[in-house]
């Protein structure tokens, strides 16, 4: 299988942790020509097989399983009653008297990846970390294409020495979490400086990623080298995506805020710098930003508070993910979105040629 075999369009609609990429939003995509990816990072194998096999009911075109490259740590108490403490500004307003602990930190990656591999879907992609050759390997052997996330020339040829078969070169516009593996997260560059970078450095098919949001971005991103993109944002405001609905009204609402106060990168929810709407919670933890311990122990501490805003509909309380191209969000089904960026990208290269 190669990268343009596993869609009509080369369109990638991006996985999104935390219930944006429900199994219907996969299959939509998928079904409409381009490639749905089922975000996995945060669920366990069972749900895994469970949201899979719903896809696979849905759809018969191939999808994508994504997972975060990580270990589980093991942080010494000192390390989470300080987090705890320097938390305390957002959770004592709720009325708790102690911020509840976490079940768990992460699901075991390794046991996900086992589960991945006996789910065996088109394509898997990966971000947080790199995957080994040998891990790399079991998905070929399993005839799965591998994806890698890279923010930087460095960990996309890092991504080919592993051995992927395409990577995706996530800029510093996009929504979500960043991918960097090597250097400082909260550094890189955009996707217009990224991508062609990417494309000289390494001999894989490359996927654009960071601030595409309609088909004009989609004809520059394969002007700069790209051969698809994958889009987050975009689909966010997608029927079938499962993010809160006051979420989704806040990106909707987005396009009419002042540019200058729509996104922002922080590491105040998760530990790992993400990009996401700024609100009253970044407000608040912004000064210690830098003391917050590091993904996914901060991400598992501020899960109760994050869950208490999604029970009130609290979107000054909630990771509100997206990237600089929040402004042209469009909410529509995603297979109407699709149409609507193949019918734009054909416009938009149709004029470029005319210009040549
Ligand atoms: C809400 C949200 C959640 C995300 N979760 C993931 C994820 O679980 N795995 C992943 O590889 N990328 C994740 N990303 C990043 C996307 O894969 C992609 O890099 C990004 O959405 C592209 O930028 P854009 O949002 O401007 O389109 C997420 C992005 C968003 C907006």
């Amino acid at each position: 299988m190669n990268l343009a075999g596993l869609s009509i369009y080369p369109i990638i609609q991006a996985p999104m942790a935390g219930g944006a990429t429900t199994p219907e939003l996969v299959a939509a995509a998928s079904n409409a020509g381009a490639l749905g990816s089922l975000a996995a990072p945060l669920l366990s194998p069972q749900i895994m097989f469970e949201q899979i096999d719903t896809i696979r009911a849905l759809t018969q075109r191939p999808f994508t399983v994504n997972l975060f490259v990580q270990q589980t740590p093991q942080p010494a108490p000192e390390i989470i009653a300080q987090a705890i403490d320097l938390l305390k500004p957002v959770w004592e307003p709720l009325g708790w008297t102690t911020l509840p602990l976490p079940a768990k930190w992460c699901e075991d990656f390794s046991a996900q990846l086992d589960a991945l591999i006996a789910a065996r879907p088109a394509a898997a992609s990966f971000t947080f970390g790199i995957l080994t050759r040998e891990q790399v390997e079991r998905l070929h052997a399993a005839n799965i294409f591998v994806i890698g996330t890279a923010t930087s020339a460095a960990e996309a040829q890092a991504w080919q020495q592993a051995g992927a078969d395409a990577v995706c070169a996530q800029g510093i516009e996009a929504g979500g979490h960043r991918g960097t593996f090597i250097g400082a997260q909260e550094d890189g560059p955009g996707t217009m400086a990224l991508v062609p970078q990417i494309a000289d450095a390494v001999g894989l098919p490359l996927i654009a990623a960071g601030g595409i949001m309609d088909g004009r971005g989609i004809a520059a991103a394969f002007k700069l080298g790209a051969q698809a993109v994958q889009m987050g944002t975009a689909f966010l405001a997608c029927s079938e995506s499962g993010i809160h609905p006051a979420y989704k009204q806040r990106l909707i609402d987005a396009g009419m805020a002042p540019p200058a106060a729509l996104t922002k990168l922080t590491r105040c929810f998760s530990g790992r710098y993400a990009r996401g709407l700024a609100n009253r919670f970044i407000d608040i933890m912004q000064p210690v930003e830098r003391q917050l311990p590091p993904y996914p122990i901060q991400n598992a501490l501020t899960g109760s508070i994050r869950a208490q805003a999604g029970k009130t509909g609290d979107t000054e309380m909630m990771s509100l993910w997206a990237g600089q191209g929040v402004g042209m969000v469009r909410a529509m089904p995603a297979a109407q979105l699709v149409e609507t960026l193949v019918a734009e990208w054909r416009h938009a290269s149709a004029a470029g040629a005319t210009q040549e």
